[in-house]
This record gives C-alpha cells, structure tokens and sequence, in this order.
C-alpha cells in the first residue's frame, strides 16, 4: 500500500509535469471525439472537465459550429456531467446508461442518439471494435503512485478498458475521495479475447482474482487537473408502505425456499439494483432472520453498509458505491472494517454471465411493468420514451439462480397499472422472469405455462382496481385468440397503453 495522503496525491513525477486547469484539459479535446468517462451511479465520475467543456459546447454552439463528441460511461452520473453536456446540446452518442433528466428529454426529442446496452457488454464491445475508436479516456481517480499506477476511485466501471483503449488520457485527481478506499479495488487484467478466452478464476464473491491499482502509460497521459468534489450522494427515502411489502413478500419467499431446501440458510450471493424498493428490501433483510449473506452486484446502496455493520452481511462484489451523505460518512468513519468486506471490480466482471452463473446469484431489479406473461418492461413508456436503460438488470437476470422483478403494482397515483396484457417494450422475456412482486404479492412463475402464469400474476400482482379488466382480458383473448397457447387480442392489447396519452402522461 502506497503513503497516499492528502498532502500530495500526485506521487508520479512524470504526471506532476503534466498538471493543469480544468479549462486547459478541456481545450485539448476536439468535436467528434469518442470519450470514455469514469462515472456510475453518481460515484467517480469526473467533476471538472465535463462542466469546462459544456461551457466551451455551449460557446461553439452559439457561434454555429456543432461541437459533439461520443459521451461513453460506466453508467449513470451526475448533473456536473450527464446534465451539463446534455444542456449545451454537445452529445452525439451516449451509451451505455444514463438516468439524468436533460438527457433523456433530448433523447425522447430525437436531438440526441442513445445506445442503451448490457453493461457486460460495453467492454467487450470495445475490444472488439464494435463501437468505433475510442479517442480519449477521462477518468478519475483517488491518487496515483510513483509509478503512475492509479489507486481508482468510488466506481470502476469501465474505467480499465478506457485507460487500456484510448489513445490519450486525461486524469482527475479528485482530492475528496478518502485516500484508505485504497485496496478495496480488484481490477482484473487477464482477459483474452475469443478464441482464447479462459474461465473468469472467480468462485466467491469474496475472491480477489486481479490488481488493487489501474495500470496507464504514462506517456499516453494529456492532462492531470486537480479536484476536490463530492460525487453525488442522493439520500434514499425511508421505505415507504409498498417498498416495505414488498420487501416483506420477498423475505417470506426467501424463508420457504429455505425451509423447501432450495436455498441454503445462508441464501445465495444477492445482487440489488438500484433505488428506493431495493434500498428497502436489503433493510428487511437487516431485521430477517438469515445470517452470513454474500452479495455479487453492481452497486453498494446504504441498505448494504448497513447490513455489513450489523454482521450479516459478510461480503460484497461490486463495481461502485451509491451512497446518501449519513452513509458515506459511516464508510469514511469505519474504512477498514468495509474495506475487507467490499470488493469493487470492473463492471464486465461484476456482471460477468458466466460468474453470475456460477455463483448462482440471486437478482433482484426493479420494473416499469411486466405483462400477464411474464415479460419486463424495464426501460422505456408507451413502448417509445426511453426512462433510463436496461443497466445491468439484463446480464443478471438471464444468468440468476433466480431472477426477481419488483414494482408497485400501480403508477402515476393509480392511473396506471404496472401489471398490464402485453408489455409495450420487452427487455427481460418470459423465459428470464421467474418471479414477479407487487405490493400486493408475489407470482412465482416457475413451471408455469403461460396461460397459468396470467392466472398468477392477474390473482396476485395486479391492484384490485385493474384485476377485472385483465382477467377479462385474458378470459376474452383465451376465446378470440388465433393461438391459445399465448392468447392476445392484438388491437386491444396495444390499445391498453393509448390510455397514457389521454390522460396525459406522456
Ligand atoms: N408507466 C409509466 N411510468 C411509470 C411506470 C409505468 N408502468 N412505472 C413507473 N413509472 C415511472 C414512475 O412514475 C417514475 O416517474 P417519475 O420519476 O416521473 O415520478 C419513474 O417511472 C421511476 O419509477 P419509480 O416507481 O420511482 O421506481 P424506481 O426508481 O424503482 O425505478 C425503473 C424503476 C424501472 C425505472 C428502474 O428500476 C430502472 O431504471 N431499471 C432499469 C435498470 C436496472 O434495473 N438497473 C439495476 C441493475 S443492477
């Protein structure tokens, strides 16, 4: 481990030569660019050079010039980033996940292109050459050592493929991010491209298969430039009424496949996405009766710290933080207790198929709506208007152990209902959605035949007030259907969602 303090975060000499302003390091990227920056979930992503380029878009833009580049994350970030260059107009192609609300205004407008993919897959589409050159890496970091190696900072994401894949690099040195997270990373460097892939050497999640540092060429390195900058805590509600049911269906679910023996008491490694409901479940799970729980997920929410400094939960895989301000504080408070519990790794790795595969995790992801079928809409409304992205939802659901879909079972105050006939847009199909919670309850769909999975859900996910339509519904579409074996009427069925429009949702 390094002498990393907050005197000097900047211990390579070759690099202190190449420090900065924020406006300096901007200027040396051009329009057209591809640009692959850190950031995940509102952890790690770079603060400064962003916001100084908007401002130089935004300038250029006036002038009439169409100054765009390629914006490529690990996931969602933050205002600073998403949302400024968004503003200015000066994003091209955004991939692979955003969340932010200027971007997705452009992006429902037609004025921005977005390529909403698993995030397992940006990596390795970037070794593959699927996605063009990338030109230049931006990327934060906690320090870097006298050798240049980089300690990462609060996300990994797909901060390693960047620095290996682009041309030229630029660094932020962000002077906030606590010095001891030092040794919580695992970046993995043994990939190999097919035909010579070999097996991911990880079987727990609590295996450390990689380096605690991020390697860059020294001389590929543009700019350094110097932060101190919060990433963006958002603080989590207290689970409300339905998160809190919800949790609970999920827990009594839990403690009848131990008691069936298909679960150990010690469950499976658990992967929780992101948000309020999933922030409320790892609560229920702090007060439930199961110790000794591992996780394998992507992100580290407050309810997870939590449950790591009540003991039970012994470990965790992921490949960023997304903390509130209370929680992060505990984390700065007790480092060296959550750094042996929590590994951060790339996000190929902490979504890697084959090792969710393996570990048989267990993945539990909010929803917009999922169809009497069992398909999940997890992207996008009225089939058209894109809400966030598929994340990581995709890559743990068609690998899970068992694959959990969670929502109230209404929307926009009961205006819509969350369980409808045919999903306006699927992203996880039957055959990945073994069980599906509301409220209300849980359907579990496994052996089910479609016509007796549209009994389940209807009976125990859907809210009593929308019930009548959709067994009315499926009763009707079972008579009318040209097949019985999926039955849709397919005008009604599409015509369900026109109700948006009318209401005026959209
Ligand atoms: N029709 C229309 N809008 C709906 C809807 C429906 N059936 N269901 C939810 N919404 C709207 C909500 O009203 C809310 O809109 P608002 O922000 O304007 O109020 C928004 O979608 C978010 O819903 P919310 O109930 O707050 O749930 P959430 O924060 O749990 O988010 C997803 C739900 C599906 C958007 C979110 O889980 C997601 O983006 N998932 C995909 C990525 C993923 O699963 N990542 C984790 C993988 S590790």
């Amino acid at each position: 481990m390094s002498n990393m303090n907050n005197e000097s975060r900047i211990l390579c000499k070759e690099l202190q030569s190449k420090i900065m302003s924020a406006e300096q390091a901007a200027a040396l990227v051009s329009s057209g660019v591809n640009v692959g920056m850190s950031g995940f979930t509102g952890s790690g992503y770079p603060k400064a050079v962003p916001l100084a380029l908007a401002k130089r878009i935004e300038a250029a833009n006036k002038d009439g010039q169409k100054f765009r580049i390629g914006v490529w994350t690990g996931a969602s970030t933050a205002p600073e980033l998403d949302g400024a260059l968004a503003k200015a107009d000066g994003v091209e192609m955004r991939l692979p996940y955003q969340s932010d609300p200027t971007c997705r205004k452009r992006i429902n407008a037609g004025e921005m292109e977005y390529l909403d993919i698993h995030l397992s897959h940006v990596a390795q589409f970037v070794w593959f050459g699927f996605l063009g050159k990338l030109d230049i890496a931006l990327v934060e970091v906690t320090g870097i050592l006298e050798d240049g190696r980089l300690i990462p900072s609060s996300s990994v994401g797909n901060n390693k493929t960047w620095l290996d894949q682009a041309d030229k690099v630029i660094l932020e040195v962000n002077s906030w991010q606590n010095p001891r997270m030092e040794g919580m990373h695992d970046i993995y460097y043994g990939t190999h491209l097919p035909p010579h892939r070999q097996p991911i050497p990880l079987v727990r999640p609590q295996d450390r298969i990689g380096d605690l540092y991020l390697h860059c060429d020294p001389a590929k390195v543009i700019a350094v430039v110097e932060t101190n900058s919060p990433d963006r805590n958002a603080p989590f509600a207290a689970p409300d009424e339905n998160s809190t049911l919800i949790a609970g269906h999920i827990l009594e679910f839990f403690e009848h496949e131990v008691k069936r023996g298909r679960l150990p008491k010690e469950l499976l490694p658990l992967q929780s996405g992101v948000g309020n409901i999933a922030n409320a479940v790892m609560q229920g799970l702090n007060h439930g009766p199961f110790e000794n729980l591992t996780a394998y997920t992507e992100v580290v929410q407050d309810g997870m710290l939590e449950m790591i400094r009540s003991g039970k939960l012994v470990m965790t895989s992921a490949t960023a933080f997304s903390l509130s301000d209370a929680a992060l504080a505990e984390l700065n408070a007790n480092i060296e207790l959550y750094r042996e519990r929590i590994i951060l790794r790339p996000q190929e790795i902490s979504n890697h198929p084959e090792v969710i595969r393996r570990l048989g995790v267990i993945a539990m992801n909010g929803m917009i709506e999922a169809d009497i079928y069992g398909n999940v809409n997890s992207t996008h409304v009225m089939g058209s208007s894109i809400m966030n992205g598929i994340g990581g939802s995709g890559d743990f659901a068609r690998n899970a152990y068992i694959s959990i879909f969670m929502t109230p079972s209404q929307a926009k105050h009961g205006k819509i209902s969350c369980i409808v006939p045919m999903a306006s847009h699927v992203d996880h199909t039957e055959h990945d959605v073994q069980i599906l919670v509301t409220e209300q309850g849980l359907a579990d769909l496994r052996g089910l035949s479609p016509n007796q999975r549209a009994k389940v859900i209807i009976e125990n996910c859907a809210h009593p007030n929308f019930k009548p339509a959709l067994l009315d519904y499926h009763k009707r579409a079972f008579e009318c259907s040209y097949g019985k074996h999926t039955p849709h009427l397919l005008d009604e069925a599409l015509s369900w969602h026109q109700r948006y429009l009318t209401d005026g949702y959209m």
